[in-house]
């Protein structure tokens, strides 16, 4: 079997360069982790969560999958979300897409790409509820971002809605949800105003967030 030894070699490098920044980095990691943040984002080789935020192994609780979705039925995105509100106390969740997301691309264009057709199904769903924001937006690749945009709100208003962060809410736990989107071109973070503290506030908070991009003007 082919190995590859780069990526060992890679390791070997990054660890000692952590020692030697900090002769005990990994006990300290190694005894428990305390991360403040869960983030949810985009499987997408390109967007590296730690390394976007600037976080050190053990700051971010990391959840990945195609197009960043909270699916309400998904017992693998929702186990997480539940460990790291519940049992690590996480005291944000940031929901993270990117413009340029080739899942959204897929679901927008309905091209073919096998099993994942399925798992991206949620988003044709949301081009069809903002069919009239889409049209507005301009061209295809236009369109595509704003869909990004628009399916890290709904994502947002998933997390809220979720019994995880609900009974959280209800029993005074300190916790924000957060939208965000990730640019590929600069490497900037951009904040979609759709932050959430309270059970039920997502609602509002969230079409307001949607009415801002109904109102902007086409790219
Ligand atoms: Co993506």
């Amino acid at each position: 079997m082919k190995k590859t030894p780069e990526l060992f070699e890679n390791n070997r490098r990054w660890a000692e360069a952590m020692t030697a920044r900090d002769p005990r980095f990994f006990l300290k990691l190694a005894e428990q982790q305390a991360p403040e943040y869960l983030w949810i984002g985009c499987s997408d080789s390109r967007v590296p969560a730690n390394e976007i935020v600037g976080l050190a192994p053990g700051e971010l609780f990391v959840h990945r999958n195609v197009a960043n979705q909270v699916l309400h039925a998904d017992f693998n995105a929702l186990p997480v979300l539940q460990f790291a509100v519940d049992v690590l106390k996480v005291k944000h969740v940031i929901v993270c897409g990117h413009y340029g997301c080739g899942g959204v691309a897929a679901a927008y264009t309905r091209n073919r790409f096998g099993l994942v057709d399925n798992w991206l199904r949620n988003i044709q769903i949301i081009r069809r509820k903002y069919d009239h924001i889409l049209d507005a937006a301009g061209e295809e690749k236009a369109r595509i971002d704003r869909l990004c945009e628009l399916n890290v709100i709904e994502q947002v208003a998933h997390v809220c809605q979720t019994t995880v962060v609900r009974d959280a809410w209800r029993r005074g736990q300190e916790l924000v949800v957060h939208g965000w989107i990730y640019a590929l071109e600069n490497g900037l973070l951009r904040d979609l105003d759709t932050t959430v503290w309270d059970v039920g506030a997502e609602e509002k908070i969230c079409a307001e967030a949607i009415e801002r991009l109904a109102q902007k003007t086409p790219a």
